[in-house]
């Protein structure tokens, strides 16, 4: 038989190369799917995967499907799961599996392995997309069974010639990174008491070391789309990076929080999601210009079930693809072009200009604005909006019904 691993190259899914191999007598076929995580090199990844004896290996640059067809809907929903977490790992699961599936009927293999500790989220995102497109296809998850400890596993990759980075000092982080954002967990990160280390921020510039100079940075947005920074128009995929890279200059994005995951354990993440705090400021901000205050209400608990359902890795769920169609019909009239500051960590919304703002500078300003807003008619609505507030006030001040 066949197995096509999810190959990262890093040391977990190196073991399983090889162990897989061993313990199955199976073939391997490696994919490793590019999502802009940045400074892979990817013939370095395949070359190694073929030496630790993959039959097939398969790169593929998935940067553009990303973009569009999942972090996209992700900003139409202003996606943040737990009050921090912009969900960029949550959003490629899907994608890795679903690819994960086509390469694996393509290669004949009747298997797919992947890298998932038993105690997480990605286990869950990979196996119900694995489970929802192709039942057929089995799933092993070798680290929830093979029962092997760090060193052991740093000791059977000596043994079969698997290359360890940083030799047996500590373990590392266990990072996790794409286009939209980078995830820290383990070690320090651990103890709830012990504040971030500087290493831990691989991307973002420390909000202390940022410009002294803040920078103007301008998004426009074509129907809840970002198409431009700065006036200059942008393909998503260069869009992201570069907002990324703009926000990881100034400090911006750092996330330090604690984490309901799915199966239950309470986590503490730290993440680095520069793009994604400057896109989706600007994007809300631009919404709520364009949606009536009802609306505007509304839509955050729509929101919000859907940044669970993805993070909860029910991608296919169809309410999520129902919630998809409210996202579009309110995004319709996002166009508009949002204007941010950014300074030593921090993201300000500074200007606004849509033709779909539901604001009339004549409406409001303070200055005297003739006969379209008539303030006579102010007290006749005050009275009557507080009705049954005040009536129900006058009852428990007159005592006795309590
Ligand atoms: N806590 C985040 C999530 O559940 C990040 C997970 C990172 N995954 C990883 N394999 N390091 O999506
Ligand atoms: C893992 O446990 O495999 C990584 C963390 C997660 O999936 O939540």
């Amino acid at each position: 038989n066949r197995v096509l691993l999810l190959y990262s190259g890093g040391l977990d899914t190196s073991v399983m190369l090889k162990w897989i191999q061993d313990e199955y007598e199976a073939e391997v076929v490696t994919l490793t799917v590019n999502l802009g995580q940045p400074g892979e090199d990817y013939g370095v990844v395949e070359g190694k995967a073929r030496q630790l004896g993959a039959v097939d290996t398969f790169v593929v640059d998935a940067r553009e499907e990303f973009a569009h067809e999942y972090v996209l809907p992700a900003i139409k929903a202003n996606a943040i799961y737990g009050l921090g977490y912009p969900l960029f790992t949550a959003l490629g699961r899907p994608l890795i599996a679903k690819l994960a599936v086509d390469y694996a009927r393509r290669a004949g293999c009747d298997t797919i392995a992947h890298g998932c500790t038993g105690k997480g989220n990605d286990q869950v995102r990979i196996e119900a997309t694995v489970a929802t497109l192709a039942p057929e296809l089995k799933i092993i998850a070798p680290v929830r069974s093979w029962a092997m400890g760090r060193d052991e596993e740093i000791a059977y990759a000596r043994e079969h010639g698997i290359p360890v980075k940083g030799g047996t000092e500590a373990a590392p982080y266990s990072i996790d990174d794409n286009l939209w954002g980078r995830s820290s967990e383990g070690k320090w990160i651990e103890d709830l008491s012990h504040a971030p280390e500087d290493d831990v921020f691989q991307l973002v510039t420390r909000p202390e070391e940022a410009p002294d100079e803040p920078q103007i940075l301008t998004v426009d947005f074509e129907a809840g789309v970002p198409v431009g920074l700065d006036g200059e128009r942008l393909g998503l995929v260069e869009l992201i990076e570069r907002a990324g890279d703009i926000g990881m200059r100034h400090g911006v994005g750092i996330v330090d929080h604690i984490e309901d995951r799915i199966v239950g354990l309470k986590v503490r993440d730290i993440y680095e999601v520069p793009a994604a705090e400057i896109l989706l400021t600007a994007h809300r901000e631009l919404e709520k210009l364009v949606g009536t205050i009802h609306q505007n209400q509304f839509k955050p608990e729509l929101d919000r079930r859907w940044a669970y359902l993805v993070y909860a890795g029910l991608w296919y769920e169809p309410l999520r693809t129902d919630l998809d169609a409210y996202m579009e019909s309110v995004n319709a009239r996002v166009t508009g072009r949002i204007g941010l500051k950014l300074y030593k960590g921090s993201v300000r919304v500074v200007t606004r200009e849509s033709p779909n703002a539901v604001y009339d500078a004549q409406l409001a300003t303070f200055a005297e604005s003739g006969g379209l807003f008539s303030q006579q008619a102010s007290p006749g609505f005050i009275e009557i909006w507080s009705l049954q507030s005040r009536l129900a006030w006058r009852l428990r001040q007159s005592g006795e019904a309590g």
